[in-house]
């Protein structure tokens, strides 16, 4: 099929290259020509595992092609509308690139097309857009209207196109969806070479489910909010396991066996990032939604809890030396967006810490909304004569520190983990003290008296 894409972001050069990868014909575009000419040289505009090696194998088989909005959306048989939705000053989505695209359409495209909607947006966009699909059609544009809310997540977006648990459409007319099966046919049935796992054997079909528009756009942020809900949850349960002496990874591991409940996104922590979390809790189209207020309200507080967290064990900030791991939103991703680790770091050098910080991927997007840190090249050379080592994104990469040689470098032992990423014993048993989320502190008593004032009595106790 003829496809556009517009709109090269995290959802838009994704859905491209994948609809590419399963035989369409896909011209992805955007208004950004330095962006487009990135991608022509081979370079990807952000960092998404398996992205570049699907761009660039399309882009070569002339299945995936660069251009701006005006021409791709002419002769397009379906148009995928994957344009960003930032949020307003009051939380809510801009939806001001949207109604670009919809008005290009409109003007340009003569015949018969596919308008779908995959931009995340409020409930009851679609009908907006259809109003201004009508409103400006020039020559003769004769479209259906399909909302298809993107669930990928960054970081694991390729492998979510090929391997998504539901496919959601949502139409105006029953024909419609025949033609949105066709497109997504390969994904449907599981008929691909997985370009994420060559010998892929997971090829369990994803559920189809076709509604009306109003009730996909709602279905994408219900789903958001409901994630975002249940990790500001899990947040305010390891309130209550530090205040009670319980351990939440015990208590999520024992909510989660509960089918009802389910073990993912009890991960409690800095609070979650990102560019939809933060949108979709403040968007409930007028209804008195509060529980959403307060999911953002705890998340909110998560920065200040940890920076207390910090004062608490270090006494002053002001002129501390401190290395925090991790810039990105989540591992795997360059993304800083609402990235609370950034939050973090804003409000130690705003209170006079000297700050170093390592990202495997996300330091130059971090460098440019804050300049005042000292980016290093590793986390060793972050932890240098540090008095504490922060983790505030749980990339891979810290798993496999050398705690040894960790211990040697740093100016005090101590480890505060915005992510829950170790275990306490084993720290411990490195000479570290270890401070986490939701769980009991841990002190080593391994020649840091300086730090745990209680060491030198577990000390001669020992
Ligand atoms: C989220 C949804 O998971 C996707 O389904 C959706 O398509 C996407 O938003 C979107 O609307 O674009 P994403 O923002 O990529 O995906 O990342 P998530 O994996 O959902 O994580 C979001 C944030 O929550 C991160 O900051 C993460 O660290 C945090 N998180 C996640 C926790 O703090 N605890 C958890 O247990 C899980």
């Amino acid at each position: 099929m003829k496809v556009s894409v517009i709109g090269a972001g995290y959802v838009g050069l994704t859905t491209a290259a994948c609809l590419a990868e399963i035989g369409h014909s896909v011209r992805c575009a955007d208004n950004d020509e330095a962006k487009l000419n990135m991608l022509r040289s081979g370079q990807m505009p952000f960092f998404e595992p398996h992205l570049e090696e699907v761009v660039s194998r399309n882009y070569e088989a002339g299945r995936l092609q660069f251009e701006s909005p005006e021409t791709a959306v002419t002769g397009a048989e379906a148009i995928f509308i994957c344009v960003g939705t930032p949020p307003l000053e009051n939380g809510e989505a801009d939806l001001s690139a949207v109604a670009n695209v919809a008005r290009t359409i409109a003007q340009r495209t003569t015949g018969y097309c596919l308008v779908i909607e995959k931009s995340t947006v409020p409930v009851q966009t679609g009908q907006q857009l259809k109003r201004q699909l009508q409103l400006y059609a020039g020559k003769g544009l004769r479209c259906d209207l399909v909302s298809n809310p993107e669930f990928l997540r960054e970081g694991s977006a390729i492998q979510d196109f090929f391997h998504p648990d539901r496919i959601v459409i949502g139409v105006e007319r029953d024909e419609v969806a025949a033609q949105l099966r066709e497109i997504y046919r390969p994904i449907l049935e599981q008929t691909f070479k997985c370009p994420v796992h060559p010998e892929c054997m997971h090829t369990e079909k994803p559920a189809w489910i076709v509604t009306d528009t109003n009730s996909s756009e709602l279905i994408k942020h219900a789903s958001n909010s409901f994630l975002a809900m249940k990790i500001s949850f899990i947040n305010m349960v390891a309130d209550l396991c530090e205040a009670v002496g319980a351990d939440v990874t015990k208590v999520a591991l024992g909510m989660g066996m509960d089918p009802r409940i389910g073990p993912a996104f009890l991960n409690p922590g800095i609070g979650f990032g990102g560019f939809c979390f933060p949108k979709d809790v403040a968007t409930n189209a007028g209804c008195d939604f509060s529980l959403l207020k307060e999911v953002e309200n705890v998340n909110k507080r998560r920065i200040a809890q940890f920076v207390e967290k910090v004062r608490k064990e270090l006494w002053v900030i002001r002129g501390r030396k401190i290395a925090v791991w991790g810039l990105a939103f989540k591992p795997n991703t360059d993304d800083v967006r609402f990235a609370p680790a950034l939050e973090i770091l804003r409000l130690l050098v705003h209170e006079g810490a000297t700050v170093s910080a390592y990202d495997p991927q996300a330091t130059e997007k971090a460098k440019a909304s804050l300049p005042d840190v000292r980016y290093c090249a590793s986390p060793y050379e972050a932890a240098q004569d540090a008095e504490a080592v922060l983790i505030a994104t749980e990339w891979e990469e810290f798993s496999n520190i050398d705690w040894d040689r960790l211990r040697r470098i740093v100016s005090q032992p101590l480890i505060i983990d915005g992510r829950n990423m170790f275990d306490s014993t084993d720290l411990i048993s490195h000479g570290f003290h270890y401070i986490s989320i939701g769980r009991q502190p841990a002190f080593s008593t391994d020649g840091a008296s300086s730090i745990d004032p209680t060491a030198e009595l577990h000390s001669a106790l020992k």
